[in-house]
């Protein structure tokens, strides 16, 4: 089992849940719709994860390397009501020997920032990737930390993690992929959605 990615430990639910009061809005707004299969990479505690389910009828896997992620994940997606396809317990970067089959989106929320060897995620990412398949990265803003506040304190990675989107598109682009949106995610994050080539 590989290791964890530096600075991406699982927010605590009340502050992550006060930023992000819609979360099937931004699934919808990063360009997932009902009819794909969607991987939700590095699933934390399932708070985008179960909307995700609903929102793909469980056309869903969710994976993580830490398993008490996966088992709050499973009884979060259980609470809603909902089911994912599988569990997956691995290393983002292994993930292609975990899938039964190709997904139309990936999703990877709140954790590329602290991914050490990005190519090589973007290759692990592009081989499980259907046809013209979608990868869609969630990323806070390239704010200063003690600019982005929620309930009263300073949240999110080190100011000097964050990724300006066209940094991280020229990262994306030069594993294959071209850029097809970038969407405001208010108040402190923004949305890229790229397209496998
Ligand atoms: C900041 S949390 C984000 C969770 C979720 N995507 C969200 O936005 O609510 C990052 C997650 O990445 C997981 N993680 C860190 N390193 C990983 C790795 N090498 N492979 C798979 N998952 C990893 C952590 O266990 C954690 O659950």
């Amino acid at each position: 089992m590989g290791e964890a990615f530096p600075a991406t430990s699982m927010p605590d639910r009340d502050w992550w849940s006060a930023l992000w009061p819609d979360p099937q809005g931004m699934l919808q707004a990063l360009g997932i719709m009902p009819g794909m299969t969607v991987l939700d990479l590095c699933c934390g505690d399932g708070y985008f994860t179960a909307p995700l389910a609903k929102l793909v009828e469980g056309k869903v896997y969710a994976l993580d390397l830490d398993e008490s992620m996966i088992e709050m994940a499973r009884a979060e997606t259980a609470r809603q009501g909902v089911s994912v396809q599988k569990w997956i317990h691995a290393d983002a970067l292994d993930v292609a020997g975990h899938l039964p089959e190709k997904v139309d989106y990936v999703l990877m929320a709140n954790t590329f920032h602290g991914v050490p060897d990005q190519p090589a995620l973007i290759r692990a990412v592009r081989s499980v990737l259907a046809p013209k398949g979608l990868f869609g990265i969630v990323n806070w803003k390239t704010l200063p930390r003690e600019e982005t506040m929620v309930l009263g304190q300073p949240r999110g990675p080190r100011s000097e993690m964050r990724m300006p989107p066209a940094r991280l598109a020229a990262v994306v682009e030069a594993g294959d992929f071209i850029s097809q949106a970038t969407i405001e995610l208010p108040p402190y994050h923004y949305g890229s959605v790229f397209r496998a080539l």
